[in-house]
């Protein structure tokens, strides 16, 4: 049940400094209208008369988690040809559980990446409105793309039945109008492919999509209506392109080289890689109904991007936390976070990729991703150190978002 948003003291054992790894012991800090007005020692903040106060023993208070890849109106249990039975209605009721799902898990800010019809937009307008609980939304609407490709069309049956996806643009200036169409419907970003992907039917990992005029096209209506940009690569070619066209994010990165790494050096653009995901598609994937063409294109590719993972973190490129949930169940999102342990990042990079960096990247930071006065109140606790052992993350016992509390449950010790 969601508490009311006015003065709040939440104490707890110790507070997470986001930015340096150390720990404030015996911590508080003051919520006032969903913003942290102060944080740290107990001793030191004082709480006005008739604050309620809230104390979480034994807790480490963390700032909420924020996953740059979902797509919440995509549900894990339809995959291939399953996926045609379903209305963008039903995947957008659907997006209503997963989005309360991803908050409960502790993600009080997501960004969708591709849903069809706009349903991200109306899921998004439906939180902010208090009508359904979720996290902070920021979202694409239907991904921007060429015939065929990824992302933007569907190659799952014959040309007799007509079947295109609403982002299809080829050419610079179709590019463009999709971008301005998108913006019209209320979109916040926007999500391009420039190279195949694995869960389609018909495209190629390693082939680019998308010539670098068109993307420099599609980035520079976004850029110059106040949007970023997304673009899904997995080759190496076509990362580059989308990083020559000036685009924000590179989301899979799968094979990436180090011209690639080098060029989003360069360009200060991020990396958000999804390596767990990998685990589901190989795992319960064929059982989900996924195509043996992706389950043989995962094996081409999941490995080699957890090696290329570490390879950009040690390349100091600047990395988000982006997941692909709804191709694996939604409040999953934190198992990447292990993962990326395992990979090659320490556990403080891991959740500062997962909060600071992630925020960065939304053009949100001074407000998102860190537990300091001036920021919105998004906080989880979890039971115990994080950075000794990252999956705590798995079990957030605490979630409030803008300074309102959405779960509390027992702790588990
Ligand atoms: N949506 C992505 C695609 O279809 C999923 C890629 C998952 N595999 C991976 N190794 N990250 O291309």
């Amino acid at each position: 049940q969601a508490a009311s948003a006015d003065t709040l003291l939440l104490t707890a054992a110790r507070l997470l400094d986001i930015r340096d790894g150390s720990f404030v012991e015996n911590a508080a800090l003051l919520v006032e209208d969903g913003r942290i007005v102060a944080a740290g020692p107990r001793g030191d903040i004082e709480a006005p008369p008739g604050a309620r106060r809230l104390d979480l023993p034994g807790a480490t208070l963390l700032p909420g988690l924020i996953d740059m890849h979902v797509h919440l109106t995509s549900s894990p249990d339809y995959h291939g040809f399953r996926r045609l039975a379903l209305s963008d209605e039903r995947k957008a009721i659907q997006g209503v559980v997963h989005a309360e799902r991803t908050l409960y898990a502790g993600f009080t800010t997501v960004r969708n990446v591709g849903a069809g019809s706009f349903g991200d937009v109306a899921l998004r307008d439906a939180i902010e409105a208090g009508e359904v609980p979720g996290p902070r939304l920021f979202v694409s609407g239907p991904p921007v793309g060429i015939t065929g490709g990824h992302c933007s069309d569907n190659n799952l049956l014959p040309a007799e039945y007509g079947l295109e996806g609403e982002g299809v643009a080829d050419g610079p200036w179709a590019a463009r109008a999709a971008v301005r169409r998108n913006i019209k419907y209320g979109v916040d970003l926007i999500k391009t492919c420039s190279t195949g992907g694995v869960l389609s039917k018909g495209t190629k990992v390693g082939a680019p999509q998308y010539s670098v005029e068109e993307l420099t096209a599609l980035v520079d209506e976004a850029h110059s209506r106040g949007l970023r940009v997304a673009s899904h690569a997995h080759g190496a070619e076509g990362i580059r392109n989308a990083l020559e066209a000036g685009v924000d994010t590179i989301e899979h990165g799968s094979f990436i080289d180090d011209s690639g790494i080098r060029l989003a050096k360069k360009k200060g653009a991020w990396l958000g890689m999804d390596i767990y995901v990998t685990e589901f598609i190989l795992g319960e994937g064929e059982e989900k109904g996924i195509l043996s063409e992706s389950l043989e294109k995962e094996r081409m590719t999941g490995e080699t991007q957890r090696e290329n993972f570490r390879k950009a973190v040690e390349a100091g490129v600047k990395m988000i936390y982006s997941t692909d949930a709804g191709v694996y169940p939604h409040g999953h999102n934190a198992r990447q976070l292990s993962r990326m342990v395992t990979f090659g990042m320490t556990p403080l990079q891991a959740l500062q990729a997962a909060t600071l960096n992630s925020a960065e990247a939304l053009d949100k930071d001074g407000e998102l991703g860190a537990l300091e006065p001036g920021y919105l109140a998004d906080v989880i606790a979890v039971q115990g150190n994080p950075l000794d052992d990252i999956r705590l993350l798995e079990s957030v016992h605490f979630v409030m978002r803008d300074g309102v509390v959405y779960k509390h449950s027992r702790a588990q010790d």
